[in-house]
């Protein structure tokens, strides 16, 4: 798995990681806002595509510092939910856990990435440009309260 920055460390998501996993999504606005169902459904081998879920967890206080989603539908794959709390960010946490998504998806058969992101969020956008994805498309009002178009972003992991 790729290194994570000095004091974190990425693992995969357990169940008894989902109730810190919906309070960091909660504190931030632009995640998106999973019912719990779906982070048990998410690590569900059954239910489903293929889902990779990873968490980064504060190696001194054992405090999950951010997650990532990901689905994989070889040869495609979606990363669908990733947040990082807003203490831990711009520290290489959530480069970190796509890097790791990354290797797992390429080595299950994935050669393309997809996400949807609202147009508004712009620091997310420039997260993922850093990452090497690029704009592929638009879905006009796709998104609800606030109605918003989705920038449809893709990146080829290997
Ligand atoms: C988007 C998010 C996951 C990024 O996580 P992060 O751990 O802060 O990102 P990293 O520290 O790994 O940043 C990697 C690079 O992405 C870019 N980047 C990250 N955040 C940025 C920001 N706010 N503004 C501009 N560029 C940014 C930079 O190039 C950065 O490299 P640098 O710090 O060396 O300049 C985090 O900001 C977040 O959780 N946002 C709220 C939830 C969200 O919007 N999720 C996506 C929904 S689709």
């Amino acid at each position: 798995m790729s290194p994570a920055p000095t004091g974190y460390a990425i693992r995969a998501m357990t169940l008894a990681d989902i109730d810190a996993v919906m309070d960091i999504a909660a504190c931030l606005p632009e995640a998106p806002h999973w019912r719990r169902a779906a982070f048990e459904g998410s690590l569900n081998a059954e239910d489903g595509p293929r889902r990779v879920v990873f968490v980064a967890e504060d190696t001194q206080t054992s405090q999950l510092a951010g997650f990532a989603v990901a689905s994989l539908t070889p040869p495609d794959s979606e990363l669908e939910s990733i947040a990082v709390t807003s203490a831990a960010q711009r520290r290489g946490v959530g480069r970190s856990l796509w890097q790791s998504l990354a290797e797992v998806l390429a080595a299950g058969g994935a050669s393309r990435t997809f996400l949807e992101v609202r147009a508004s969020n712009l620091r997310a956008q420039a997260f993922y440009r850093s990452l090497g994805f690029g704009e592929v498309g638009r879905r006009p009002t796709y998104y609800a309260d606030p109605a918003e178009d989705a920038v449809i972003l893709r990146c080829n992991p290997r």
